[in-house]
């Protein structure tokens, strides 16, 4: 987890025995830390000879620089300023931290000719360093030598104009950080150790920061009448839960916003098997209760002022004699009957009793569900863009802006009448499959016929939220997607 760097603004600091990170945007004059770093000039020769030209995120390094105080003198490029995003910070954080390796003091120069640097841009620098530094090797008993050899502190100085005001929003990048980790973590824990009890502890562990949670077993699920839930988790040994988190940061009388989380612990597709090549990735089929997790854990951390409403759907997809089968109907929450068609569509399953008690329990203003619900939504937009459907424009607009600020991208996709009756059951309400024609579509179908009025939104993150490519901010298998992405959506819209 965190904690391995100590971060700081400051005005100026000492070089000695330091990395000194500069960073240079293109086409302008040396950065701001150079004549102090480097006071004989001699990375000049070393820029000609190399050809750095301070391309986006390109780096430059020089060892032992003759007369300079610094150890290592690190060049880091932001491309043209005009090119530069939002998330850009994020990523130039991620990148110097790549290179942080041995050094135990880090000096960062942040501000760079033909560059203001806003507090907001420096905090977000210093959430992606965050970010960056974030491993998952507890269960790695033979560490490598050079991991022997890493520092287990790195005082981290970001030197810059506008250190006052970032270091305000230090917390908030710490608190931001804590969530995304937390996120990765879950996804990343193997399945034996994290099933449906052993996650609702780690729900229940967000009461240090101000959280109530409440954990419903399986008799509360049965006096609820959560057939559909029910029915996914009776193959498996381990019983299920739902955690109800809640943070009340804003005022009383306010409606609370909503977030819900599919958490399949591990999905084995039941009596409908998967076959066994990749299996073991349905591990991270919890990737949507565990990012409503961390977006809990950000907001209760940073104090947001807003009251905001996390419920998990915590179970085990099993095969076994006392599996739900192909051709079993069962009776929602709603009342609403569903007939399984296959037994691997069982995520739409836990949403549909989660989405309904959310609704019918707070009245939320609007609710957002998130899950690793279909690969079809892997077919269609791969690893880059969540899945996103919604009964609401505005709430789709201000998700998708929040995505692309970011970096968390989401790309709109249809719902409508036509795909809704493509879920019609000859016996009952509703199938659960569809097939195979516009699988990400029918499933998001599916969830509106439990969301009422209510503004919603679904987000399928089945290609976001685990296997993720390598990037200047995660190098992790799980990527905590949708803890920042939600955050600032909460940021820029609903708090006090
Ligand atoms: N958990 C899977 C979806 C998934 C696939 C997540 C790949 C992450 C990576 C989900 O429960 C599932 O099995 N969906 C089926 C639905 C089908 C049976 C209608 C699918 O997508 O094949
Ligand atoms: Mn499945
Ligand atoms: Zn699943």
């Amino acid at each position: 987890m965190s904690g391995k760097y100590e971060i700081r603004f400051a005005t100026s600091a000492p070089l000695e025995k330091t990395l000194a990170v500069m960073l240079q945007v293109a086409d302008q004059g040396a950065p701001a830390g150079l004549a102090e770093a480097d006071p004989q000039g001699v990375s000049a020769r070393a820029v000609e000879i190399s050809g750095f030209k301070a391309k986006s995120m390109g780096t430059l390094e020089l060892i032992a620089p003759g007369g300079s105080a610094a150890d290592r003198l690190l060049l880091l490029g932001l491309g043209k300023p005009e090119a530069l995003t939002a998330h850009d910070w994020l990523r130039a954080g991620g990148a110097a931290a790549a290179q942080f390796k041995s050094s135990s003091k880090v000096v960062v120069f942040l501000d760079a000719p033909g560059l203001q640097v806003s507090a907001r841009q420096a905090a977000d620098f210093a959430l992606g360093v965050m970010l960056r530094g974030y491993t998952f090797d507890a269960y790695k008993t033979k560490k490598k030598d050079d991991d022997e050899k890493l520092p287990k502190k790195v005082a981290v100085t970001i030197v810059t104009g506008s250190h006052a005001e970032a270091a305000k929003l230090l917390d908030d990048a710490n608190a931001v950080a804590g969530g995304v980790l937390l996120a990765r973590d879950l996804v990343n824990l193997p399945p034996n150790v994290l099933g449906p009890v052993e996650f609702a502890e780690k729900a229940r562990q967000l009461e240090d920061l101000g959280v109530e949670v409440e954990i419903l077993t399986e008799k509360d699920m049965d006096e609820l009448k959560m057939n559909a839930i029910l029915g996914v988790a009776q193959g498996s040994a381990r019983p299920p839960r739902i955690a109800v988190m809640q943070w009340k940061g804003g005022k009383a009388k306010d409606a609370p916003i909503a977030f819900v989380g599919k958490g399949v612990v591990f999905d084995s597709g039941g009596i409908s098997i998967k076959p066994g090549a990749g299996m073991e990735e349905m591990k991270g089929d919890m990737g949507g209760a565990a990012a409503v997790t961390g977006l809990m854990h950000a907001l209760a951390a940073r104090k947001a002022k807003v009251n905001a409403i996390g419920i998990i759907g915590l179970v085990e997809n099993m095969p076994d004699g006392n599996a739900q089968r192909p051709g079993d109907i069962v009776t929602s929450m709603s009342g609403q009957t569903i007939e399984i068609i296959n037994t691997d569509a069982e995520g739409r399953l836990v949403l549909a009793d989660a989405l309904w008690y959310c609704n019918d329990r707070f009245k939320p203003r609007f609710m957002i569900n998130l899950a690793t619900l279909t690969g079809a939504i892997l077919v269609a937009l791969g690893n880059q863009h969540a899945g996103l459907f919604s009964n609401d424009d505005e709430l789709a607009a201000r998700l998708s802006a929040a995505g692309e600020a970011t970096g968390e991208k989401l790309w709109r996709m249809p719902l409508g009448k036509e795909y809704d009756k493509m879920i019609d059951s000859k016996f009952a309400d509703m199938k659960n499959s569809a097939g195979r024609h516009a699988g990400a579509i029918t499933a998001a179908q599916f969830l509106k016929r439990y969301v009422g009025d209510t503004p919603w939104a679904h987000l399928d993150v089945a290609g976001t939220a685990m296997n993720s490519p390598s990037s200047e901010i995660s190098q992790s298998w799980a990527s905590g997607y949708g803890v920042r992405l939600l955050d600032r959506l909460v940021r820029d819209h609903y708090e006090t």
